[in-house]
């Protein structure tokens, strides 16, 4: 059975009027290697930390702000959000088609509540916690082309036709600010698309969105606002002791105007300096040791590095799947073909070396937890191709050959043939990383023994589920693999309303 909402009621949770009040009991173990009848031995002691959640229950009016708004995922995004916010629907031909926010985790999935009568009770994902409502966030942003938000949406050729042409009105008065554009970090072939740029030494670029942001919040009177990347891939740009692996060094090399560093890492310190949240949903360094100081410091949330869509989304199931049924997947071979201009950036080796890193370290954490499949330090082999082909647009196609060894030296191949408009995969995960980070820095959090309620750490290691390679703060595990990024996110949210972490022992019908 389906409920829309739910209230807990509990001597450890308390809501007041504008907050809830959690204390939890986090059960966890804890390890030592001692010397045990003459031999080391791992010693595991469960043990119970005392957490105490408390979370802001006013949900603010929301701004977004995309670097990036006028791509393929910056116009989809804007246009599936008025679509569902003025109710449209439209033919195609197999249907009338009526808007949805399908694919994002907390708008369309759900969660176990528990049981009654014998049943099974699931609720909404988006009714652990208030949260924004999508419809609601006013959006905004920075292009380095001038295209109207409108003629942007047509340029992607994402969305049905009709459904175009009832969103054309609403979006043709919205054009981009104009962006930081620096040849040297994204493909040649962008260049026909840069009309549309900030001027001035790159100091004076971040003096300029910081003065964006500061209109953007003024003007459209938000309580909030969150600022994602969602612009060309970069090139990795190059981590240089005294340019910028240290705060000082940074803001030095920013007053120098130094070519190292890259439009996102700009566009990321005005953030930082704004304290205005910044997600990087693509897969280059955005974020220089220099630039996550400054954010830890400063405790300005930062979150990525790309989103987390189709190829890489499959992997982090698949291959936990695999070592998780104690099959060894010896060689991964992924292929992908698109014709959006993502993939026409991607064509040039330097932002390709981006994506490449960016998907390769995928699996090494349920590899690394197998240690009777693999040696110390044996991984399968993984290679990733990505092919420009324009005739595709945005329809990418993803094929995979898995290549496991199985029981007595039997071989397992599976292939896997995806294909899909990217956008329509990225859109909601955008969603989802907006109003995650909005709502996670509405909760503060404390352990037993610290004396007061703070953040989450800046570093929002929360947002894993939605990225492919996890930033996570200085010494935190990465975790890629999917279920348990999800897992993560959804019983951090039930701690907060004192639910204990879905545990999937069903002991009430055994
Ligand atoms: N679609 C997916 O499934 C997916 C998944 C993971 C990551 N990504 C990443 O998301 C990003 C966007 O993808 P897309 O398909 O929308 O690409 P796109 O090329 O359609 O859009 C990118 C937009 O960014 C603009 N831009 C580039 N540099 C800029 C800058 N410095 N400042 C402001 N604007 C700038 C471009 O003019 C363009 O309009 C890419 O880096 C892609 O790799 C996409």
């Amino acid at each position: 059975m389906f409920v829309e909402g739910f209230k807990v009621e509990s001597p450890n949770v308390e809501y007041t009027e504008n907050e809830i009040h959690s204390y939890y009991n986090y059960e966890t173990t804890e390890l030592v290697h001692e010397p045990r009848n003459g031999t080391y031995q791992w010693i595991v002691k469960p043990k119970t930390a005392k957490y105490e959640f408390k979370t802001d229950t006013r949900v603010p009016k929301l701004g977004v702000m995309l670097v990036g708004w006028g791509g393929n995922n910056g116009s989809t995004l804007t246009a599936a959000v008025i679509a569902n916010r003025v109710s449209i629907s439209w033919a195609t031909k197999d249907k009338i088609q009526r808007a949805n926010y399908f694919g994002s985790l907390t708008q369309a999935s759900s969660i176990r509540i528990g049981s009654y009568n014998g049943e099974e009770i699931f609720a909404p994902f988006k009714s652990l916690l208030p949260m924004v409502n999508p419809d609601d966030i006013l959006f905004g942003g920075w292009d380095i082309n001038d295209m109207n938000l409108a003629d942007s949406m047509a340029r992607a050729k994402v969305l049905d036709i009709d459904l175009q042409k009832q969103l054309r009105p609403y979006m043709e008065h919205m054009v981009p600010l104009p962006g930081i554009y620096d040849p040297d970090f994204i493909a040649a072939n962008q260049d026909s698309r840069a009309n549309h740029i900030i001027k001035g030494t790159k100091k004076q670029q971040v003096e300029q969105v910081i003065r964006d942001i500061r209109e953007f919040k003024e003007t459209n009177k938000v309580d909030k606002l969150v600022v994602l990347w969602t612009g060309n891939t970069e090139r990795y740009s190059n981590v240089l002791v005294g340019l910028n692996d240290t705060i000082d060094n940074l803001l030095a090399a920013l007053e120098r105007n130094e070519p190292e560093i890259s439009p996102s890492t700009l566009y990321a310190l005005a953030c930082v300096l704004e304290n205005v949240p910044f997600i990087n949903g693509s897969p280059q360094n955005t974020f220089v040791p220099g630039l996550i100081d400054l954010a830890i410091k400063r405790n300005s949330l930062i979150g990525g590095d790309d989103f987390k869509s189709g190829q890489t989304k499959m992997k982090s199931v698949l291959v936990d799947f695999l070592v998780g049924a104690g099959i060894k997947p010896t060689s991964i071979v992924s292929y992908n073909h698109l014709g959006n201009n993502d993939g026409m950036n991607l064509s040039a080796p330097q932002t390709f070396r981006s994506k490449e890193i960016s998907k390769s370290n995928v699996v090494d954490d349920m590899v690394a937890s197998n240690g009777i499949l693999y040696e110390p330090g044996e991984h399968p082999d993984h290679v990733v191709v990505i092919k420009y082909v324009p005739y595709v647009g945005d329809s990418k196609r993803a094929m995979d050959e898995y290549t496991s060894e199985i029981f007595m030296g039997g071989k397992n191949t599976i292939v896997m043939h995806n294909t899909c408009e990217d956008s329509l995969l990225a859109a909601p995960i955008i969603l989802d990383l907006v109003l995650l980070a909005e709502l996670s820095t509405r909760i503060q959090l404390k352990a037993e023994g610290e004396d007061k309620l703070h953040s989450f750490h800046p570093v929002s290691a929360i947002l894993s589920y939605l990225t492919k390679a996890p930033l996570v703060p200085p010494g935190t595990p990465v975790v890629n693999a999917l279920s348990k990024q999800r897992a993560m996110l959804e019983n951090i949210l039930r701690a907060c309303v004192g639910l204990a972490p879905e545990n999937n022992m069903i002991l009430e019908y055994k």
